[in-house]
């Protein structure tokens, strides 16, 4: 038996449906907030996402050569294609764009509950706002959003500054190795490192930092921080709205493109992988070519999201299934029509099996059996037989549609 690819996954109808009502709810809370679909290519030049990244990010990358030999990738992530299609197509549109997407992505990573090679993100991204309040938008839409899908979180909101301001004597291109010591929550490492560049001293610094739970503090322990206004605008806006977030100083967001104000929400319900979003501010179209447009955004991963809300029960669409006899086969297919019409779902009998052998198929696959014979051909009339009680009474076909819809709201 073939299997599918390591860290793929199939879904049934079940699972589909409930997570296409979710990611339903998603789109409309964005649409409510002004942030309109888009959508990019699967596959990308391989350059969009080493030109930020560099080359170390292949390793975690599906990357492949055309037949013309063109460098192509599976795409990691939809925030590179989203900004690289805002310089193509998006720079004349007025400002600020608020953009969003429903797009699986492909990462190369070791599989696990929660970690896999193809998962689907929901995201939005802001193009052209620098400002607390479009910081403070990004987040509130984030917060909205994951209520919404009734998943339990706690978000934590950061900034980048403080923390850059403790390695500023450090050059930018070391900045990536502490950051990453920090994301991984590695103290020893980020020691180590720090030590070997002769700034031992500013260990503790951070690791403070990263502790850190309030405000105030962390400016006493980061210094004279050029971005505190701005920072403390955004936390500002976020409590006059009531949403409940956490101070995080610590968050050093794993893509290296951020510049300013990262997010993150948790599902503390989830095991290693409770990361359920990411995001923040940062600044990529001027690499792609454009303007230096300041963006802001977030994606959130939407199979975390459904393995944190566990099954649910779906809303039940009763079944009909038509049985008829061969010479009623017209007669059968307008009545499944009609019962079409009305948005029921009905199926038909395709194999040509005897009345009883479709009577019994339908007990195991429908609520209702609709019978179709001769006599019911003649006198323009129905069988109307519920499978879980077993009643069943001749009656018009209007009628019938009726009793159906009916199913299950009393
Ligand atoms: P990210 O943190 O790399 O950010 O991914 C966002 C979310 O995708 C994560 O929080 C996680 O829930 C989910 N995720 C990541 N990898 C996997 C995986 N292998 N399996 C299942 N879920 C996964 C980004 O991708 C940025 N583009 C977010 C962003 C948008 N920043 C600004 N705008």
């Amino acid at each position: 038996m073939l299997q599918k690819p390591r860290g793929t996954r199939d879904f049934l109808p079940d699972e589909m449906e409930r997570r296409r009502l979710i990611e339903e709810r998603m789109r409309a809370v964005a649409r409510r907030w002004g942030y309109r679909e888009v959508c990019t290519p699967n596959f990308e030049y391989l350059e969009l996402f080493t030109m930020k990244s560099g080359e170390e990010i292949i390793q975690e990358m599906y990357v492949f050569e055309d037949k013309s030999g063109r460098q192509l990738t599976l795409r990691p992530e939809v925030t590179a294609s989203v900004l690289r299609m805002y310089v193509n197509e998006g720079r004349v549109l007025p400002k600020p764009i608020r953009w969003c997407y429903f797009a699986d992505c492909f990462r190369y990573e070791r599989p696990q509950k929660g970690r896999y090679r193809q998962f689907w993100q929901f995201g939005v991204e802001l193009i052209g706002a620098d400002t607390a309040l479009a910081d403070a938008e990004v987040i509130m839409l984030a917060d909205d959003l994951l209520h919404t899908s009734g998943v339990e979180f706690d978000l934590h909101v950061g900034h980048l500054a403080p923390m850059k301001h403790i390695l500023r004597d450090l050059p930018p291109d070391d900045h990536r190795m502490v950051m990453a010591h920090l994301d991984r929550h590695d103290p020893q490492a980020l020691g180590h490192a720090l030590e070997a560049k002769g700034l031992g001293d500013r260990t503790e610094l951070l690791l403070a930092l990263s502790e850190c739970r309030e405000i105030d503090e962390v400016f006493e322990i980061a210094g004279d921080v050029p971005e505190r206004p701005r920072i403390e605008e955004t936390f500002t806006i976020l409590d006059s709205q009531g949403i409940r977030y956490r101070p995080n100083f610590g968050i050093a967001r794993g893509l290296d493109y951020y510049t300013g104000m990262v997010f993150e929400a948790f599902a503390p319900n989830l095991g290693a992988e409770n990361q359920i979003l990411g995001g923040g501010t940062y600044r990529l179209a001027y690499l792609f070519g454009g303007d230096d447009a300041a963006s802001c955004g977030f994606a959130v991963g939407f199979d975390r999201i459904m393995v944190s809300i566990g099954d649910f029960p779906l809303e039940y669409e009763p079944v009909v299934g038509v049985v008829c006899t061969p010479e009623a086969r017209t007669r059968a297919l307008e009545i499944a029509r009609a019962f079409r019409k009305t948005g029921i779902r009905t199926e038909v009998d395709l194999m040509q099996r005897s009345l009883s052998a479709q009577l019994s198929h339908a007990a195991r696959t429908a609520d209702y059996a609709v019978v179709v014979g001769q006599r019911e051909c003649e006198a323009g009339t129905v069988t109307l037989k519920n499978l879980h009680t077993g009643e069943q009474r001749e009656t018009t076909l209007d009628d019938a549609v009726a009793e159906v819809m009916r199913f299950g709201r009393c």
